[in-house]
């Protein structure tokens, strides 16, 4: 184990010259089409150009009532996807959050330097209560403070997130801001990474609502592990339009989504896409959507069916990973609790 620190050490010293790069998922219910064209698959970019930690975010999952083995299955599967999807677990740093310890400690210190009033305002704080009034626990509400803890503790310069999560990293940087005010230089802050081409994908229902792992109508999102014919079928019963006029415009919103994922999924241009599918009907273009979703996620699921066979190695991947976050982070918590004045044993 010692071994492992040393040699994880000497590689992130190396890498002083590159900038930091820090995301995650919450480690609930499936992955839809939408995380993997908009998030997931551009992370796979980015391990050249930065130091990329990659979070599954357990902890945060906590905040909804989990079933133990499901949950615990899901927070694996998040892991092979990331692998499969193409981010090397050598390269970048893929890992557990609840494996690093030093997120919980540094989450309840910041809460200390966190107001209520600021995490009133959060909308999704009060998105989410207002939705599960049932459960509206602690954690819901300090939910921001944590994430604001995952991004600090790897002196983290850019986040790559979706605009529901900008305000969480706009508080971020004002808790780091305020605690460097009192300590000194102790956080990076964190610039939000705006990608090239972070496709937004909306519902195939619902043209106005974001794809959502959690839509009660089952045609509305495309999960990664849904095999072809459902594929196939969710794009074919996609909502469109009465114009029946080949364009990409937001008149006809239906559309105009199922030209998004398919530019993404094929590398081709809004324009590009409305030029090879002049004249036809819309029924062709579902076609092509669906066959061009089936040729992007086939490989994947493969991929993740290929791992979900190779405990070991996941196993594995998961272990060194954590040690080497592990020694990040605590680099920053040392001295987090230098500052504040907590004892340090040696
Ligand atoms: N809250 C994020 C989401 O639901 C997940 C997350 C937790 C995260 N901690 C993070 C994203 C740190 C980026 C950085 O999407």
């Amino acid at each position: 184990m010692c071994g492992t620190i040393i040699l994880r050490e000497e590689k992130s010293e190396m890498n002083k010259d590159q900038k930091v790069l820090y995301s995650g998922m919450q480690a609930t219910g499936n992955l839809t089409l939408g995380n993997y064209l908009g998030a997931l698959k551009n992370w796979v970019n980015l391990a050249s150009e930065y130091e990329c930690f990659y979070g599954v975010m357990d902890l945060h999952s906590l905040t909804v009532r989990q079933n133990p083995a499901e949950f615990r299955a899901h927070a694996r599967e998040l892991m092979m996807l990331y692998i499969a999807a193409g981010i090397d677990p050598e390269k970048n740093c893929l890992y557990l959050q609840s494996s690093v310890p030093a997120h919980a400690e540094l989450a309840w210190i910041l809460d200390c330097f966190t107001y209520m009033g600021e995490l009133q305002r959060m909308t999704q704080f009060k998105d989410k209560s207002a939705r599960h009034s049932d459960n509206i626990n602690a954690g819901l509400f300090t939910y921001p403070v944590l994430m604001a803890a995952d991004i600090l503790l790897y002196q983290t310069d850019v986040v790559p997130v979706g605009v529901d999560q900008l305000q969480h990293l706009e508080i971020t940087r004002d808790i780091a801001q305020r605690f460097n005010s009192i300590y000194g230089d102790v956080f990076t802050i964190p610039e939000p990474y705006i990608g090239k081409v972070g496709a937004k994908i909306m519902s195939l229902q619902d043209p106005a609502k974001k794809m959502s792992k959690s839509d009660e109508n089952p045609n509305a999102s495309i999960f990664l592990m849904d095999d072809p014919d459902t594929i196939r079928r969710k794009c074919k019963r996609a909502i469109t339009d009465s114009e029946a006029t080949i364009a990409y415009r937001d008149e006809q919103p239906g559309l105009k989504n199922l030209f998004d994922i398919y530019c993404a999924c094929v590398s081709k241009t809004p324009d590009e896409a409305v030029a090879e599918f002049a004249g036809c009907g819309y029924g062709q273009v579902k076609e092509a959507v669906g066959e061009a979703v089936v040729s992007v996620l086939k490989p994947l699921q493969d991929r993740v069916k290929e791992l979900q066979k190779d405990k070991s190695y996941i196993d594995n991947v998961i272990k060194t990973n954590a040690e080497r976050a592990y020694y990040c982070a605590n680099k920053t918590l040392r001295k987090v609790k230098k500052k504040v004045g907590l004892t340090e044993i040696r």
